[in-house]
């Protein structure tokens, strides 16, 4: 496999899961009994699998790379993309909080819930397009074997050093959590 398709298929799961969190919360503003557990185990497959894996695999490698090879060009993207994933982590800080309340049994956070997994989807699903049109574009197109090859190391470092088995013990649970996603709103 190639970097570009490790992130691309990794975009796959994440859009399927920030919908999954977009939904439960739309379901919950309605009136569905959402648990809070269910809510607070997105919002950790979250935090693992985008914040702490698949976005520090484009902060330490990807765009450091990037930035090196093609820095001159126009419409550079790295420092934009940078931006969108600070938004993304303060989105998700409110997000916790909120279902923390919520967990807790304050019902008045339902509406912030709701507005805020909103947001995040919206934020992250137009990230990765841009970034699967653009900068892993250019990664396919443009780097060198030898370059992907070292790519795909250091993923794999970051993949180690999160433990063992993390990539699919995160995609079992957005499996997981899908299914209880559709259970919701059927
Ligand atoms: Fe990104
Ligand atoms: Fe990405």
């Amino acid at each position: 496999m190639k970097p570009n398709e490790e992130l691309v298929d990794e975009h796959l799961i994440i859009s399927r899961s920030v919908s999954d969190l977009a939904s439960m919360a739309k379901a919950l503003e309605k009136g569905a009994i959402v648990p809070a557990k269910l809510l607070k185990t997105e919002l950790a497959f979250i935090e693992n699998f985008v914040h702490r894996c698949h976005h520090r695999k484009e902060e330490q490698v990807l765009f450091p790379v990037l930035e090196s090879l093609f820095s001159l060009r126009p419409h550079d993207q790295v420092p934009e993309l940078l931006i969108e994933h600070e938004m993304s982590r303060d989105i998700l800080k409110i997000l916790v909080v909120a279902v923390n309340k919520y967990a807790n049994g304050d019902h008045s956070q339902v509406v912030k819930i709701s507005r805020s997994a909103e947001a995040y989807k919206t934020l992250l699903i137009e990230h990765m397009k841009k970034e699967n049109s653009g900068v892993l574009k250019m990664i396919e197109t443009d780097l060198a074997a030898d370059r992907k090859l070292e790519i795909m190391e250091r993923f794999s470092l970051i993949e180690e050093q999160l433990g063992l088995n993390h990539h699919n013990n995160y995609v079992d649970l957005a499996n997981t959590l899908h299914d209880q996603s559709k259970r919701l709103a059927a």
